[in-house]
């Protein structure tokens, strides 16, 4: 079966982001190869914040849940089928104040689900998903990979692992607002790096 990747984008400028435009260059470099893409765009069809009763309708059983919580478990029911249903998670975010796009959260918060994708023992959460990878494109403003002032990688690696996805790579373009010369280099670094992961991968 031919490899499937989802792919989720989180720019608040859409296809002008710099990070859609890594995710744009990683869709190019994947158009010759037998590969099954989904794609979501986290901001052009935003989820809202998780709320209580949200929670409540995932711990009800499906035969037993009224009417408005199943439109509200559907929701976090089709995320997760499409992680589920996929070899490979590809993360195209934006640094926003030193974290990830809220909308991100939302999405994050909706797969990172207890009894789903992963349980809690006696040793602590077991990620429940099994087989899967993720690559993150990470675009910024600052230069920060590598420094205890990136918390955001390690934030987005430690929600993946929760789940099980632990084989995580990382693609940067840094100080893109440094000047253009820097933002050019850099977008060049990334792009460059995205083409030799997607030719050794696939
Ligand atoms: C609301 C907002 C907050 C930002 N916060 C940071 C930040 O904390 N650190 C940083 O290095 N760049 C920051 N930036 C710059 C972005 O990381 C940079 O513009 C990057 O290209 C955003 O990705 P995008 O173009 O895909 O949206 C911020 C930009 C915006 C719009």
């Amino acid at each position: 079966m031919a490899p499937r990747i989802l792919l989720i984008t989180s720019s608040l400028f859409g296809e002008n982001g710099q990070s859609s435009t890594l995710a744009a260059t990683f869709k190019a470099a994947l158009a010759e190869r037998d590969v099954q893409l989904i794609e979501r765009d986290v901001i052009a069809e935003p989820l809202p914040h998780l709320t209580g009763p949200e929670m409540a309708s995932w711990m009800t059983a499906p035969a037993e849940r009224s009417a408005e919580q199943e439109t509200l478990a559907a929701l976090s029911d089709t995320l997760l089928a499409e992680v589920e249903a996929s070899d490979l998670v590809v993360l195209a975010v934006p640094l926003y104040n030193l974290g990830i796009p809220s909308q991100l959260k939302a999405w994050f918060d909706r797969i990172l689900r207890a009894g789903k994708t992963f349980q809690y023992t006696e040793n602590g959460p077991v990620g429940l998903l099994e087989g899967k990878s993720g690559l993150i494109l990470a675009a910024r403003g600052g230069m920060y990979a590598g420094t205890e002032l990136d918390s955001q990688t390690p934030h987005l690696r430690h929600m993946l692992g929760l789940i099980g996805i632990n084989d995580v790579q990382a693609i940067y373009a840094e100080g893109l607002n440094m000047g253009d010369a820097r933002k050019q280099a850099s977008m060049d670094e990334a792009k460059q790096a995205i083409g030799h992961y997607v030719a050794s991968r696939f």
